[in-house]
């Protein structure tokens, strides 16, 4: 694992004003340490999310009038549903509950420039949305296209040629509460035969080893043994000793972490949420601290896609918190808004 290395603190985590959103800024911070850059005061950012999102809490219809597949029906889920060959790159609707994997239901849509074109076209083109489809309003597709736009420039040298692109908009809705999530998940599985529920405890398994049960094949068998009487007993509280004695996986008890520790694949990640059961963290080098998100701000990290520009990509983790102090009326939604920008080529194949 090539972890960042430790860094000093000032610029770990950077803030930037939408007059600072000039080429080759947040490359410059990414050169000098930063693992995540925040854009504040971009008044281009809050509108983003009340026309993809909704209210500021995001638990409102958004105000272009669509209905995302967290406020509407499973049946328009299906029908928005688009297979690329499974979670990541499935587009469209899409809900992923795979326990301490992936949790999350979603709405995903690219926007790009079609061969030359000044058009910015989506993809899907459009979504079933009770009785009147839905499209991108215009509008949108061009606020989101500038404000990419000034973000990869911002994130490459100073004068870097950019190569076609496409922003990849991933709107998330997380499980308020880790029992919800566990209802959630129970339905989605209960939904399936015997081997088929066999088969996920397997995938479950398999995703938490952890120290030497992690290594090819070894975890397969760790798996197994996992789900063998009295072997059962102990094979996880020995896992759970690995994962509490590293860095990368060690958690606080009030949490569950969601997948594993991971970096993007995507060039850069920008991210706006609004929650208060799910924590984004990022790495160091040394320690995980609190990735700062709100809806009218936007975190931006780098993926392995800058790698070419001796950029690091930022390591972060995911965490669903057990217990949250909430004040009556302070409740939050728990979405998420990802604008990823990434190759052309990873899109449309
Ligand atoms: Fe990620």
């Amino acid at each position: 694992m090539n972890l960042t290395t430790k860094r000093p603190a000032e610029y770990l985590i950077a803030n930037i004003k939408r007059e600072e959103l000039v080429p080759g800024k947040i490359f410059e911070l990414f050169n000098k340490g930063a693992i995540a850059v925040v854009l504040k005061e971009d008044d281009r950012v809050p509108t983003l999310w009340k026309d993809l999102m909704g209210s500021e809490n995001g638990g409102g219809p958004p105000d272009s009038g669509e209905t995302l597949p967290w406020q509407g029906n499973l049946m328009d889920i299906a029908k928005n549903y688009h297979s690329r060959g499974g979670p990541g790159d499935d587009i469209g609707d899409v809900i992923f509950l795979i326990k301490d994997r992936l949790a999350y239901i979603a709405r995903k849509f690219d926007v790009f420039k079609e061969n030359g074109s000044k058009m910015l076209a989506t993809d899907p083109g459009s979504f079933v949305n009770g009785d009147q489809p839905f499209s991108v309003p215009e509008d949108i597709r061009s606020t989101l296209w500038d404000v990419g736009e000034e973000v990869f420039k911002s994130a490459l040298p100073a004068e870097t040629e950019l190569f076609p692109y496409a922003m990849s908009v991933e709107r998330l809705k997380y499980s308020d509460t880790p029992a919800d999530f566990d209802k959630l998940v129970q339905l989605i599985n209960n939904s399936s035969d015997r081997w088929a529920q066999f088969g996920r405890k397997i995938d479950h398994n398999i995703i938490q080893a952890a120290g030497p049960f992690k290594y090819r094949f070894i975890k397969s068998l760790y798996a197994l043994l996992c789900e063998i009487p009295g072997a059962k007993a102990v094979f996880p509280k020995l896992n759970h000793i690995f994962q509490a004695n590293n860095v990368m996986t060690a958690i606080d008890d009030n949490a569950n972490m969601i997948g594993r520790p991971h970096t993007d694949g995507r060039l850069i990640t920008c991210l706006s949420s609004v929650r208060n059961s799910i924590k984004t963290e990022i790495f160091n080098g040394e320690k995980w601290l609190d990735l700062p998100l709100t809806g009218d701000s936007l975190a931006i990290f780098p993926g392995r896609g800058l790698g070419k520009y001796s950029i690091s990509p930022t390591w972060h983790r995911i965490l669903h918190l057990k217990k949250v102090d909430t004040e009556p009326g302070q409740s939050k939604s728990n979405v998420s808004c990802i604008f990823g920008i990434r190759s052309i080529s990873r899109i449309k194949s």
